[in-house]
């Protein structure tokens, strides 16, 4: 008999302990233990429960895994009606419902509670004697759904009352929702499985909501704001709205943590604003705020008009999502070449102004959403955020639609474009004479590490390249001090210092002049690397890159096979210079209008220094043995191995006695073990560059 007492206790101490640690996790986001130590105390009750059905109690934490399907939800009448609030857009709506206000109370300023406005669904929960009993939804506002299976599996619901003395009657309204990372994490899944995503939380909340299985609600995460209390009997006496607040965050209910008390209609103006500009950090969507005068007995002297409270407005904020159609795809093409598809759109209000583009990022994302011309699609405008095109509503797809593509040529200059497979990224390979990269183009050739043109800055640059006068960097070349002077701000002494640093310029080293063209991919490092192999700027535009690239990766194959064998290594060309670089630079050389500006520039007298071809000369690590292993921060391990072998050295698969160097990067293994045990020299990668010279 006593034992049965003990584990009686046993278990409710428990099932207290689990709801007290539920609402820390589930409603504070400040859980007090770790997960496993939650675990065992649910553990502990599940299996208490398991040898003792009769201690089960629908109160039960362990209750809310979600019962057998319904048929259909039941009716629950209201005890109170579950109005709705009227709304204020204009400052100057506000300050009417403040007016009407103070004139109705007959006071100079009055105090209201400010809070969000849950962008979710309205509830009613019903707990008599501290016990959740019901929860409907608003229905038509007096008569509603009965979703108490579903709503006892929400955690932020506590199924009792944590205070010693309950209210007889307690009708707790707020919204149920969903949190915005577990609407990302949702559809995510639903992507996963290929199956339908949802439009926003509040679908995807109401969607969780009315499942008539209550296992599928229990399996995603819904959550509950508190906003008001309906009916009840025998709670402590409030006197104003925030107390009642105070009291329900007492009971372990969430309510918004941005609630406020502000007094006149300067107060309400500065909540909207706060709260406006937190609104995309908050981690659940709203659509306005709500401002409710604080005071009890005067929310009572005011009452009500038809179905609204004239104690209460919403503030609403301008919608961040409106419907719109994509008239065209167009492709823009940015300063360095990269081009982003955008849609062209039927003019929409959306976020407080008319938008008519929107970025789809890169072809991943349109392919992700697939969006097609003639789509009606959802445009989002959050803050400052570019507009984007969130989704396409597919049933709304005229028939025939075809999918779209990447143009194959720069829309502004009609040069090859070529896909970057490591970037996701498509971009114009026409660098020297594309319009949108004119700017960059320039300024990039001009800089101090590349042809190193003094005074020939970015400010100058764009009044050049916006009044006409420079569309390439073979245009610099023809500049005289009369043009430069004529440019605002621009003194004639300066401008024949420019026209002056621009001649001196035609005599640079070869290795700067690759630079200076901007290839992609073509730092400072791999044009050096080309100009020692090709000696000329014509032995770099004579070559046959496919054939370059067939004999890299050939070379690569095999020497990955060797270095597996321990084998010495065979010479590769372009050692450092991988497949991807290659095809870089063969693209851009592809292109005619490319060399119609590099044959300009010679034309008009520059002149770089020309090297001997590469000669074979003694290397930097002649006879030297290399192990390389582990992850290296910027070098492949195939580049540094060519690079190696470029400068004489020898690379092999295991360490022994007779290695000289193991190179280590990230996640090395057991060479770099053995390395330590037989004293042989480690070196990082930056140590392995300095030994060779760069
Ligand atoms: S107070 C008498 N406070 O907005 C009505 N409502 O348009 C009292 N809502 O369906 C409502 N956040 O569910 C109130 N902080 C909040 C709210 C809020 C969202 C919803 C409410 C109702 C609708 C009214």
């Amino acid at each position: 008999m006593s034992a049965s007492r003990d584990l009686r206790a046993r278990a409710a101490a428990l099932r207290g302990e689990i709801e007290r640690h539920n609402h820390q996790y589930y409603g504070l986001d400040a859980p007090l233990i770790s997960d496993a130590e939650y675990d065992a105390l649910f553990r502990e009750l599940q299996a208490l429960e398991a040898g003792h059905p009769e201690l089960v109690t629908p109160q039960s934490p362990t209750q809310r895994v979600g019962t057998a399907p319904q048929d259909q939800f039941g009716q629950v009448r209201h005890r109170l009606p579950m109005l709705s609030l009227g709304n204020a857009f204009e400052p100057a709506e506000v300050a009417a419902f403040d007016r009407r206000v103070r004139e109705g109370l007959g006071e100079d300023e009055v105090e209201y509670a400010a809070e969000p406005k849950f962008d979710g669904l309205a509830i009613n929960l019903t707990y008599v004697d501290g016990v959740f009993t019901q929860g409907a939804t608003r229905g038509d506002g007096y008569t509603g759904e009965d979703v108490t299976a579903n709503l006892r599996t929400v955690r932020a619901i506590p199924l009792e009352l944590p205070v010693t003395q309950p209210p007889a009657l307690l009708e707790v309204r707020g919204e149920v929702l969903m949190h915005k990372r577990d609407f990302e994490a949702l559809n995510a899944a639903q992507r996963a499985k290929g199956e339908r995503e949802y439009v926003n939380p509040r679908n995807s909340a109401a969607g969780t909501l009315r499942q008539l299985d209550p296992r599928i609600t229990a399996a995603r995460n819904l959550t509950f704001y508190a906003y008001g209390v309906g009916a009840s009997e025998g709670t402590p006496k409030f006197e104003r709205h925030s107390e009642v607040l105070d009291y329900l965050a007492q009971n372990r209910f969430r309510v918004a943590a941005e609630r406020q008390v502000v007094r006149g209609v300067d107060g309400l103006m500065a909540f909207y604003a706060k709260i406006g500009e937190k609104r995309a950090a908050l981690p659940y969507d709203i659509d306005g705020v709500v401002y409710k005068v604080n005071a009890l007995s005067s929310q009572e002297r005011l009452g009500f008009v038809a179905r609204a409270p004239r104690f209460a407005v919403a503030h609403k904020y301008p919608a961040e999502e409106a419907v719109s159609e994509v008239l065209a795809i167009e492709v823009q093409v940015g300063r360095t070449g990269a081009l982003t598809p955008v849609a062209r759109l039927k003019p929409v209000f959306v976020g407080g102004v008319t938008v008519t583009n929107a970025t789809l990022h890169n072809l991943d994302q349109v392919r992700a959403k697939d969006v097609r011309i003639g789509d009606t699609v959802i445009v989002r405008r959050a803050g400052d955020v570019i507009p984007e095109v969130a989704r396409v509503v597919p049933e709304k797809r005229v028939d025939g639609a075809a999918q779209w593509d990447m143009p194959e040529a720069c829309p502004i200059c009609k040069s090859k474009v070529e896909r970057i497979e490591s970037e996701a990224v498509f971009r114009c390979t026409g660098g020297l004479f594309c319009g949108a990269q004119r700017k960059q183009a320039v300024i990039h050739y001009a800089s101090r590490r590349a042809m190193d043109i003094e005074g020939l800055g970015e400010k100058l640059v764009d009044q050049l390249v916006e009044t006409g006068r420079v569309h390439t960097p073979a245009d610099l070349y023809k500049l005289d001090a009369a043009d430069l002077a004529a440019l605002e701000r621009m003194a004639e002494k300066s401008a024949a210092n420019v026209v002056a640093a621009i001649r001196e310029s035609k005599h640079r080293t070869l290795g700067r002049f690759v630079y200076a063209l901007g290839m992609h991919h073509v730092g400072e490092e791999v044009a050096k690397i080309l100009a020692q192999h090709f000696g000329s700027i014509e032995g770099l535009l004579a070559a046959d890159w496919i054939a370059l690239i067939d004999e890299k990766e050939r070379v690569q194959k095999e020497n990955t096979r060797r270095r597996n064998r321990g084998e010495a290594l065979m010479d590769a060309v372009l050692p450092g210079i991988g497949p991807e670089i290659m095809q870089s630079v063969a693209n851009f050389l592809a292109q005619s209008h490319n060399r119609d500006v590099i044959r300009e520039l010679l034309e008009r007298g520059v002149k770089p220094e020309s090297l001997a071809p590469a000669a074979r000369r003694s290397g930097k690590v002649t006879g030297k043995t290399f192990v390389l292993t582990g992850t290296l921060p910027n070098l492949t391990r195939d580049e540094a191995a060519e690079r190696i072998v470029a400068e004489g050295g020898r690379v092999t698969g295991s360490v022994s006695k007779k290695t000289d160097y193991v190179v280590a990067g990230a996640d090395a293994g057991s060479k770099y073990e053995k390395a330590q045990a037989l004293g042989v020299t480690i070196l990082e990668e930056q140590d392995l560059l300095k030994l060779l010279g760069f």
